[in-house]
């Protein structure tokens, strides 16, 4: 079985992530509602992987522009967005720049200080009016053992305490690690970089072997 425990091992899943449909319909078709009429908006996908999402934006009308740290997401993004329409670094994406940023389920999976970095990059990046939707696995279901998305390694670890337990993606068959931190962690670590809470937005909840569940969660911030 494949695995993904570094942030730069991703590309190893690259082909499991484009096939992601259970993910998508619960997660971006959550999300995509949420933007509203997107045409000619300035749109950047942060980590956004593949590129489906960004080629779902861009048929839309959107102005949408992709930055991955993994140079080989940043090929295939750029075989359906366009090369000029990828970042290979951070250097190169412009700062107070846009109407929209992205960030799904890129925090949950890399270190506290790279949390960090990302949200205050968002921040300076994101033009005065900008709002930022980033999201990730519901922190609030760490301790359900299966959604339907994922089997989990549940831990005895509290809720309160950021610690890391493996899951096993049902779409794909990889093992990933999944980093759980409180989602008042998150908004502390917004708080600092200067982004406004708005909302915290759910996907829609299903039960399944007796516990509700919604897999995942969306804050809307602004600068
Ligand atoms: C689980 S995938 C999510 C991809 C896409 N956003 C989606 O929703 O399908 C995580 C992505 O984050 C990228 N990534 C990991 N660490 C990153 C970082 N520090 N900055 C930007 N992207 C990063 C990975 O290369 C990978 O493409």
């Amino acid at each position: 079985m494949k695995g993904v425990f570094d942030q730069d091992k991703w590309s190893l899943v690259a082909s499991e992530l484009k096939a992601e449909n259970l993910k998508l319909a619960s997660y971006d078709n959550t999300l995509i509602p949420l933007l509203g009429d997107i045409r000619g908006k300035k749109i950047l996908d942060y980590g956004g992987g593949p590129g489906v999402l960004a080629l779902a934006l861009k048929r839309l009308g959107a102005d949408v522009k992709e930055y991955d740290i993994f140079p080989d997401m940043i090929k295939e993004a750029a075989k359906k967005i366009g090369k000029k329409n990828v970042y290979h670094t951070i250097k190169q994406i412009p700062k107070n720049h846009f109407d929209f940023i992205i960030c799904n389920l890129v925090l949950c999976i890399v270190p506290e200080k790279e949390v960090e970095n990302i949200v205050k990059n968002i921040h300076s990046e994101l033009n005065k009016n900008g709002v930022a939707y980033i999201g990730f696995c519901n922190p609030k279901i760490f301790n359900i053992n299966e959604s339907q998305l994922d089997f989990r390694f549940v831990t005895d670890r509290k809720y309160e305490e950021n610690h890391n337990y493996k899951k096993i993606k049902k779409e794909g068959r990889y093992e990933i690690m999944e980093l759980h931190r409180p989602i008042e962690w998150y908004e502390k670590v917004y708080k600092k970089a200067g982004l406004k809470l708005i909302d915290k937005i759910f996907t829609p909840e299903y039960t399944l072997k007796g516990h509700k569940i919604k897999d995942f969660i969306i804050f809307k911030l602004k600068k």
